[in-house]
């Protein structure tokens, strides 16, 4: 049986409706708050529970999830669960198992996408991780846990997450970038960017964020030395020559290899 995530945007909604009503999300702070399930042909919902059956290890710690929050809306809320992402199961649970009769994110974002449609157009621009070779998955944990590796103000634990293919990066180094410390997403979205190497930012824009800039009467200052020249002459705070070791040095307090 061949699967469409879903068929198009239009045939979703009305799907969608038909089969869930609209789906509405428990957290009032995200603005994703209509949200459409995906569908496998000839098979309907059959909750978690079913899942259990064959798959306890990975229902066991869903709970703790960012994804099981989610609910259908109205008086008969319910969770979402297992099949948010992976579609309904009735098929594939009455088959004993198989792979083309249920969704997996991990060969197809689409699902994904269809949530988180932001994150379509992030991959689509010109600076991406590689598609194929770096999934959602690589950084978060869909079964288990905050949804991003290592989680929300764990960031020493986040910057793992890149480190574990990034080895460069790691350090440590004699003289560090504090901006570091902070996370790697400081200056890099991970996602995709307009900017080569996936910078926030391709000029000195990226590290004025956190160096402050002062202009007086005898120059430019960033970090209480004189820049007027160098901006204009050089280029990017971290190019010709200047603090070409953004993440780390081991000669140079000023960041120079
Ligand atoms: C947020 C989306 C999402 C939800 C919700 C979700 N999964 Fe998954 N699931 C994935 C992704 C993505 C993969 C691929 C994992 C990978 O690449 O390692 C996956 C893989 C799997 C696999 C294949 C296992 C493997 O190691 O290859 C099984 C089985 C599975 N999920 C079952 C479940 C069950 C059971 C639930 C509910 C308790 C669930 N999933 C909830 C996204 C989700
Ligand atoms: C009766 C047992 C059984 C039930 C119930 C069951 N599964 Fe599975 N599932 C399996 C087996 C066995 C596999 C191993 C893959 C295969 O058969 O090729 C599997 C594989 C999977 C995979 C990986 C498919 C792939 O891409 O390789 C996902 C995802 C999955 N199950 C999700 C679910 C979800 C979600 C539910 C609940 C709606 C569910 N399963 C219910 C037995 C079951
Ligand atoms: C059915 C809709 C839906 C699908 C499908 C879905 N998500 Fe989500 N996701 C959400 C919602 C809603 C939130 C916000 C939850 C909250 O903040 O409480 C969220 C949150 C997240 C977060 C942020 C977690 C955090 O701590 O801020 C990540 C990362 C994420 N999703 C990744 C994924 C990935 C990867 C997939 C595919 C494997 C996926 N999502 C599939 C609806 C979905
Ligand atoms: C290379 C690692 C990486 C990959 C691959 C990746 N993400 Fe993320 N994602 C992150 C990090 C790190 C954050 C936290 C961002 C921050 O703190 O600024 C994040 C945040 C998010 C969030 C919540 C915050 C937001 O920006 O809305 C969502 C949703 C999300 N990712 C979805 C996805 C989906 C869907 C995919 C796959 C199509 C994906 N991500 C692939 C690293 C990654
Ligand atoms: C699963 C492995 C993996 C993970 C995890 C990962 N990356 Fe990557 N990253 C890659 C690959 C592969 C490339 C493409 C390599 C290349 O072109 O040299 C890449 C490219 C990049 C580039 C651009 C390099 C260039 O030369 O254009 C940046 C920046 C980057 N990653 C940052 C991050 C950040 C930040 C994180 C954590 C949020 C992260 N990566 C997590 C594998 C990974
Ligand atoms: C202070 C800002 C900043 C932070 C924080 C930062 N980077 Fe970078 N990163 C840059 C800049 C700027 C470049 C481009 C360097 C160049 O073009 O010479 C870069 C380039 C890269 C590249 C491409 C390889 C290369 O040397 O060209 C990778 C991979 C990368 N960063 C990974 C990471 C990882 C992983 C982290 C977190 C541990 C991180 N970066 C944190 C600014 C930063
Ligand atoms: C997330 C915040 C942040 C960003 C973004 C950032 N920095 Fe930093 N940087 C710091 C912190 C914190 C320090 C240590 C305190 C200090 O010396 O001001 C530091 C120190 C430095 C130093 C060493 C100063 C000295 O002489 O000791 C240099 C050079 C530097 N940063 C250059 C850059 C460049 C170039 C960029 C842009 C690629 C950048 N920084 C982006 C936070 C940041």
């Amino acid at each position: 049986m061949k699967i469409r995530p879903f068929a198009s945007r239009n045939a979703l909604l009305f799907g969608g409706t038909a089969a869930w009503g609209l789906l509405l999300v428990s957290c009032v702070t995200v603005n994703r708050t209509l949200l459409m399930p995906p569908s496998v042909p000839g098979a309907t919902f059959v909750g978690a529970k079913d899942c259990a059956q064959c798959h306890e290890d990975l229902t066991r710690s869903f709970g703790s999830a960012t994804h099981a929050k989610l609910m259908t809306p109205g008086d008969t809320r319910r969770e979402m669960g297992c099949e948010a992402c992976h579609g309904p199961g009735s098929v594939h649970s009455k088959a004993g198992g198989g792979a083309d009769n249920i969704l997996n994110p991990a060969r197809n974002p689409d699902t994904c996408y269809q949530c988180h449609t932001d994150k379509r157009g992030e991959f689509a621009l010109p600076h991406t991780h590689p598609a194929g070779h770096v999934t959602c998955t690589d950084c978060h944990d869909p079964h288990r846990g905050d949804a991003i590796l290592g989680g929300g103000t764990r960031m020493a634990a986040t910057n793992e997450t890149c480190l574990k293919c990034h080895e460069a990066q790691r350090g440590p180094y004699v003289f560090e970038h504090e901006a570091l410390r902070d996370h790697c997403t400081a200056c890099h979205n991970p996602h995709g960017s307009v900017n080569a190497k996936l910078l926030k930012a391709r000029n000195a824009t990226l590290c004025l964020q956190c160096h402050f800039q002062q202009q007086t009467a005898t120059g430019l200052f960033i970090g209480g030395r004189d820049h007027s020249s160098y901006l204009v002459q050089r280029g990017t705070c971290w190019s010709a020559g200047c603090h070409e070791a953004v993440h780390g040095s081991h000669v140079s307090s000023s960041l120079r290899f």
